[in-house]
């Protein structure tokens, strides 16, 4: 009887398995074209036309990767000046406004939106969204690594090799631009691409009776869009100020050595992974139509900070505004059994700083 059990147990689990499995594998049917797709590709230019109207359902994929891409940037710089606000899709995909600054903030809005759209089509493909690609099936069979316990590759690996093509096709300049700008943006492209293939992973799970792990099935996944952010932000931080060498065929670091120091003029190929730019960042204080810039005028500010939403910083020195603001704030919740929540309310009361 026992012995029954356990049998039914096992094969119950790996049918658990199996049904995992087919569901990635399987997909959903190719998108159909729709309107939508069609009105997206016609208003974009050159090569990006080209491209979106050969494929248009991934044409709007690319352009959630970008809507993905920009939700992030509006995370990463809520406290800064430049809070990505403005930046619209647009003017990604038409290189316009801050795009056409070549400042910092270019160099970071560039990398992540060629990751973005290489996220969204690689997603695309896990689900079977387009003929041409899929999983990635070199992860099969048995996987090992020290210090883990092995597994089994299953499910979809999401194969990043095609959102990657797609991106580099989609978004960068085409290799006969040979303009300072169209080397920048390849190189920020490329920088955003690979800040996903480096942080490539697997997830997995574990089936087996009673939470015991008698299988363990893994596939390989990118990393969230969120982390992407935040690596990138980092290299927004420490991004290069860049030119052309002599023979316009390669960037070089801008040198900073101090006057009197001696330079270091080897290895002055920026690295793959950096951010560069071209031209230092405006200001962000007031609008700029030009490059979409809103300024900073009513934006809330922290007094007590030191950092860049301090008002000080926030405010460019044009002084702000307090008022006070009153609030009720549910307080002193207690668990009352069962089952419900009983809270007091307070009088929450603080001053809100805006920047004149
Ligand atoms: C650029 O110049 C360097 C030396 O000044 C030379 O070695 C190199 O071949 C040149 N490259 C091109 C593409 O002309
Ligand atoms: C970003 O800045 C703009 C203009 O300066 C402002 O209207 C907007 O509320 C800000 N967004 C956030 C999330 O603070
Ligand atoms: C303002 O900045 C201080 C110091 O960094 C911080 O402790 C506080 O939480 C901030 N206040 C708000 C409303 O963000
Ligand atoms: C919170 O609960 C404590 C103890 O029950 C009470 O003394 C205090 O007045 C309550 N605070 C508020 C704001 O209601």
């Amino acid at each position: 009887m026992v012995r029954m059990v356990r049998v039914w147990l096992w094969s119950l689990t790996l049918a658990g398995v199996f049904t995992a499995m087919k569901v990635h594998a399987k997909g959903r049917n190719p998108r159909a074209i729709t309107s939508e797709a069609l009105s997206f590709c016609s208003s974009l230019k050159g090569n990006k036309n080209k491209r979106c109207s050969a494929s248009p359902e991934k044409g709007l994929s690319a352009r959630e990767g970008v809507e993905l891409a920009l939700e992030q940037c509006r995370k990463q710089f809520t406290d800064m000046r430049w809070n990505c606000s403005g930046v619209t899709v647009a003017d990604i995909f038409q290189t316009q406004r801050i795009l056409l600054a070549g400042s910092r903030e270019s160099s970071f809005l560039e990398a992540i939106a060629a990751a973005g759209v290489a996220y969204q089509v690689t997603k695309g493909c896990s689900q079977g969204n387009w003929e041409e690609c899929g999983c990635d099936s070199r992860m099969s069979g048995r996987g090992h690594k020290s210090g883990e316990m092995s597994w089994e590759w299953g499910g979809c690996s999401e194969d990043f090799r095609a959102g990657y093509d797609y991106s580099a096709k989609f978004m960068d300049p085409v290799k006969t631009e040979k303009s300072i700008s169209g080397f920048v943006t390849r190189h920020n492209n490329e920088a955003g691409r690979k800040m996903i293939k480096d942080k490539m992973d697997k997830t997995c799970k574990c089936h087996g009776v009673s939470g015991s792990c008698t299988i363990r099935v893994c596939w390989r996944t990118m990393p969230k869009m969120a982390q992407v952010a935040v690596e990138l932000r980092k290299k927004y931080d420490h991004a290069l100020k860049v030119k052309m060498n002599k023979n316009k065929s390669k960037l070089l670091k801008m040198l900073r050595g101090r006057r009197g120091k001696k330079r270091n003029t080897n290895n002055r190929r920026p690295s793959v992974s950096s951010l560069v730019f071209l031209s230092e960042s405006p200001e962000f204080c007031n609008p700029d139509e030009r490059y979409g810039i809103l300024g900073t005028h009513g934006r809330t500010c922290n007094k007590t900070s030191e950092g860049t939403d301090s008002c000080r910083e926030m405010c460019c020195g044009r002084g702000y505004n307090g008022v006070r603001k009153v609030e009720d704030v549910k307080c002193n919740c207690s668990f009352i059994w069962c089952c419900h929540v009983k809270c007091d309310l307070c009088k929450k009361d603080w001053v809100e700083y805006t920047c004149k």
